[in-house]
């Protein structure tokens, strides 16, 4: 009996031992593979999720994403004149809607046409009657309006050409004078683009701004617009000096409008 007795104390690092060998490791080995096994299906369920949540965020953020895509800088293509019909004029002329001159209708169109391409055009850009202005997409340039004429005009027998008006491109003299007036009594929004004045740099602006023609942005300068002070808040200038300055400011919009033309049609894939 006493021989039994003696058995061997156990010492507590032994037993330590045999609780982490005999308990622990076993644990340890079923927590390690628990984590494994959810680690794969973790990463499978991440996997279907992801995609999910992917389209998700695109779905959500698409006409944001739609919008930064388009470079305001890009070079506008302009439309034809049968793709502005079909997208804009149609919608009235091809069925006559509101006494609309209808396609083709020779007899319609007849005494139109007689008032001659300029009037049309003329009336085209800006309306007439319930005939909206551009219509009534203001997005449309203008010579895209006259292709518009021109193809509607030309189904009903005539024979135009989609020409523009040219304007008359100031003299070396006015310009000299409008970039005096410009540094003066401009510069100080149209260089900073504060308070939302358009900078000369800005091309995507002074692009729409060119498209409204000398006419509306002399009158803008000259009694102001939203934000734009009269004269650019100097009274005595006369109106041709807030006209020569206009003269300059799209002067220079126009070349920095040139300038990035060149790198565009670089950057366009050869066909
Ligand atoms: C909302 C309907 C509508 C749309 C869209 C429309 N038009 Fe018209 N258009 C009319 C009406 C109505 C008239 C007749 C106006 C009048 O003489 O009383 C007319 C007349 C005209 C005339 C003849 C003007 C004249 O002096 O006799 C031209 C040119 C013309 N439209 C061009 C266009 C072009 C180009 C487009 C597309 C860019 C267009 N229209 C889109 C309704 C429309
Ligand atoms: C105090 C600041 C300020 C000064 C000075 C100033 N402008 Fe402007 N201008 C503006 C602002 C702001 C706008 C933008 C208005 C808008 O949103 O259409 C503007 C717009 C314009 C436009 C575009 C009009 C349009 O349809 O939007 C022209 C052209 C223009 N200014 C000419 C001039 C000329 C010429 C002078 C100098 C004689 C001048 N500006 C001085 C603030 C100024």
């Amino acid at each position: 009996m006493a021989e039994h007795l003696e058995m061997k104390k156990t010492t507590p690092q032994e037993f330590l031992l045999a609780l982490v060998g005999g308990l622990f490791a076993p644990l340890v080995a079923i927590i390690l593979i628990i984590v494994y096994v959810m680690g794969i299906q973790g990463s499978l369920l991440d996997a279907g999720a992801s995609e999910a949540e992917d389209k998700a965020v695109r779905e959500r953020i698409k006409p944001f994403g739609v919008a930064l895509a388009i470079d305001p800088n890009a070079p506008r293509v302009e439309r034809s004149g049968e793709q502005v019909y079909n997208e804009v004029c149609g919608s009235c002329h091809a069925a006559g809607a509101l006494g609309s001159p209808k396609f083709k209708d020779a007899a319609a169109w007849g005494k139109r046409i007689a008032q001659g391409y300029d009037t049309l055009l003329t009336h085209a850009i800006k309306g007439i009657n319930k005939m909206p202005a551009r219509g009534g997409d203001p997005d449309l340039t203008d010579l895209e309006v006259a292709r518009g004429v021109v193809y509607m005009a030309n189904a009903a027998g005539a024979k135009f050409e989609a020409v523009l008006k040219k304007e008359p491109e100031p003299t070396a003299e006015v310009l000299a004078r409008g970039k005096a007036v410009y540094a003066s009594d401009c510069a100080a929004c149209h260089d900073t683009g504060v308070t939302g004045a358009q900078k000369l740099t800005d091309t995507s602006a002074w692009s729409a701004l060119i498209k409204q023609g000398k006419d509306h942005l002399y009158k803008a300068a000259i009694e102001g617009s939203f934000g734009g002070p009269p004269r650019g808040g100097n009274d005595k200038l006369s109106d041709a000096d807030v006209k020569a300055a206009v003269d300059y400011m799209v002067d220079e919009a126009k070349k920095a409008i040139a300038a990035t033309e060149p790198a565009k049609q670089a950057a366009a894939p050869a066909n």
